[in-house]
């Protein structure tokens, strides 16, 4: 493919954190490419860099070596006007914390990134607020809306200047999975209809799944990418020439695994030692489930089993 067929091209991106005197190494040396029209996931631990790496894509922030282009442009080395203008025209950022407008109604979430590029536009906003299916809710404020319908809202946000690429950090985190699929479907369609660009991050297996393909980051590194349609049987070796990609996946999701049984018992022993109270327990301890059951579901779907364990 040539590098004209990329939207998202990342090369050698390194970041490294200052905080009071500490150097923290966010990513390091991170090396992508996204082809025009597709969806790309980012899965990775807690820390390994997601939103970092989503950052400097989104021209939030500077790599501190490396370069990143977007749609032909050169984003690290953009400033001023030029970056506020490659932020409302190229990117459509759904944030891990929402960032809706709580003061706003929901229209008016959708029109505030059309003004500020000069072009607010009713129709347009009443017609995103339909794709995305919050017909009828218009004038709610977000905090009247429940947790879908507000992720739901904030991808309208995204898309409200049309840009070529939208870049959601876990938009499904906090969802159940009907309400995580649909959201996913969303982002699918944009695809299919208007030929964007996707690139989402997720803990959840089931959502890397119906994207094109999934991107492994551990500790600031890519570990592996791996085309999920590809991949059938890695215990039967039925498919061919992915089987490192396969092992590479099958590996992380032990080690998730692993990552969430311990994870479980602490909050456990903290729950026990009176430091969580019961409500905060519960809530943690389902979430925690609900995730591990996914990640052993997706292990017995890859032909590995939770008996592999
Ligand atoms: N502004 C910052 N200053 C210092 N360190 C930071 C900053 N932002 C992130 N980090 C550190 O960089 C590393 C990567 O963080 P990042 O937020 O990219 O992880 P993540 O994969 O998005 O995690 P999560 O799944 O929890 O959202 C972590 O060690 C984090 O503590
Ligand atoms: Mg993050």
């Amino acid at each position: 493919m040539s590098s004209r067929e990329y939207m998202i091209v990342v090369d050698r991106a390194i970041k490294v954190y200052e905080s009071r005197g500490e150097k923290i190494t966010a990513l390091r040396e991170v090396s992508l490419r996204v082809p025009k029209r597709s969806v790309y996931t980012i899965m990775g631990p807690s820390g390994s860099g997601k939103t970092t790496l989503l950052n400097l894509i989104g021209g939030i922030d500077k790599p501190t070596a490396g370069t990143i282009i977007v749609d032909n442009i050169n984003v690290s080395s953009l400033t001023g006007e030029d970056l506020r203008k490659y932020r409302l025209h190229k990117i459509g950022y759904v944030f891990q914390s929402y960032n809706l407008v709580p003061t706003l109604t929901a229209l008016e979430n959708v029109l505030l990134p059309m003004t500020l590029a000069g072009r607010p536009d009713r129709e347009r906003a009443l017609d995103l607020l339909r794709q995305v299916g919050l017909e009828g809710l218009e004038k709610r404020f977000p905090e009247e809306l429940s947790g879908g319908q507000q992720q739901r809202l904030a991808i309208a946000v995204a898309l409200a200047n049309d840009p070529p690429v939208i870049i959601a950090d876990e938009p499904t985190g906090e969802l159940d999975l009907a309400t995580g699929e649909r959201i996913v479907r969303l982002l699918l369609d944009q695809r299919d209809r208007h030929g964007k660009t996707v690139l989402i991050t997720t803990h959840d297996p089931r959502v890397a799944r119906m994207t094109d393909k999934v991107i492994l980051l551990e500790d600031g590194r890519i570990l592996g990418e791996y085309e999920p349609s590809k991949i059938h049987d890695i215990a039967g070796g039925t498919a061919t020439g992915e089987v490192s990609a396969e092992r590479v996946i099958v590996e992380y999701i032990k080690k998730r695994l692993a990552e969430l049984g311990e994870e479980m018992r602490r909050l456990a022993d903290a729950f026990a030692r009176g430091e969580v109270d019961p409500d905060t327990f519960e809530e943690k301890y389902r979430e925690l489930k609900t995730l591990q059951k996914a990640f052993q579901a997706e292990l017995s779907r890859l032909g590995a089993g939770p008996e592999a364990l």
